[in-house]
């Protein structure tokens, strides 16, 4: 049975839902906000002969510039700014020596904290001229991820996000990953409720108001399955296939949602010129 808490209770992962204040959608906003603009800020880098650090170190001084922290440094022993997946890395890809060639699709996630709220999001960067199958996928993993945030309004379930993303991508024969999921945050950076990116309607907890949490989907152009390379990081695609990831953090009203990391600028899908 889901467990619903108030913003009171100890701030540990217990796999309650939180359901948050009024004033704590103040401190997603702002948080969010931050996590949109250093993923806006890092557009005018994400050319062909700029390597994955450099884009890191950007993160880093934007995010410290702001006065928040990157939540990922020192987080289970991950070192760096911002999580970086190139081609058929479908998440938490190393920031490193690798340098951005012509025709990459890369995501860029990054979690600013925010007078301790966190903003978690990701966008995909087209690099040069990207090859139509490769776009096509990317532009379809954004409509999975608004579909997602479409569903997202007190009374429906989580399943209903989870089937409007799943419908969508399989309509274009493409696989969901299965092994990595949204979560809940606000105060901590992965809380409960695990937010599935497959489903079907009217079932998983119910959504309600003051509920803070991201999607994310993760969308392969072929199978779904994921292996984890050697670094117990970097996670790719079974079969090589190229994979794709949007995410933003959301809050749930009375009425719907709000997305906290919107872009300010408009960058919320390629092309960014
Ligand atoms: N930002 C990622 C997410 O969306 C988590 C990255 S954790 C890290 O949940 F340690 F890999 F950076
Ligand atoms: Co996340
Ligand atoms: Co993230």
């Amino acid at each position: 049975m889901t467990e619903y808490v108030t913003a009171d209770a100890p701030l540990t992962r217990t796999g309650a839902i939180r359901l948050h204040r009024p004033e704590d959608f103040e401190g997603m906003r702002r948080a969010g906000r931050l996590a949109a603009e250093v993923l806006d800020a890092v557009v005018p880098h994400m050319v062909p002969g700029v390597t994955t650090a450099e884009i890191d170190d950007i993160v880093h001084r934007t995010v410290e510039a702001a006065g928040g922290i990157p939540a990922t440094l020192g987080y289970r022993g991950y070192t760096h700014s911002s999580c970086i997946s190139i081609n058929h890395v479908v998440c938490h890809g190393i920031p490193g020596d690798r340098v951005l060639k012509d025709g990459d699709i890369v995501n860029v996630d990054v979690t600013p904290i925010l007078d301790g709220w966190h903003g978690d999001s990701s966008r995909m960067y087209l690099i040069g001229d990207v090859p139509l199958k490769a776009k096509r996928l990317v532009e379809v993993t954004y409509e999975c991820l608004m579909l997602g945030i479409e569903q997202a309004k007190p009374g429906n379930h989580l399943g209903d996000i989870g089937y409007a993303i799943q419908k969508h991508a399989e309509k274009h024969r493409f696989g969901v990953v299965r092994d990595f999921c949204g979560h809940g945050l606000g105060r901590l950076f992965h809380d409960a409720p695990e937010v599935v990116h497959v489903g079907r309607p009217g079932t998983g907890p119910e959504l309600r108001p003051g509920m803070f949490f991201t999607i994310e989907p993760m969308i392969n152009i072929g199978k779904p399955d994921v292996k984890l390379l050697d670094d117990g990081w970097t996670a790719v695609t079974r079969d090589r296939s190229l994979s794709a990831q949007f995410e933003h953090s959301i809050g749930i009203t009375e009425d719907g949602c709000e997305i906290f990391t919107l872009s300010p600028r408009g960058f919320d899908k390629p092309p960014y010129a």
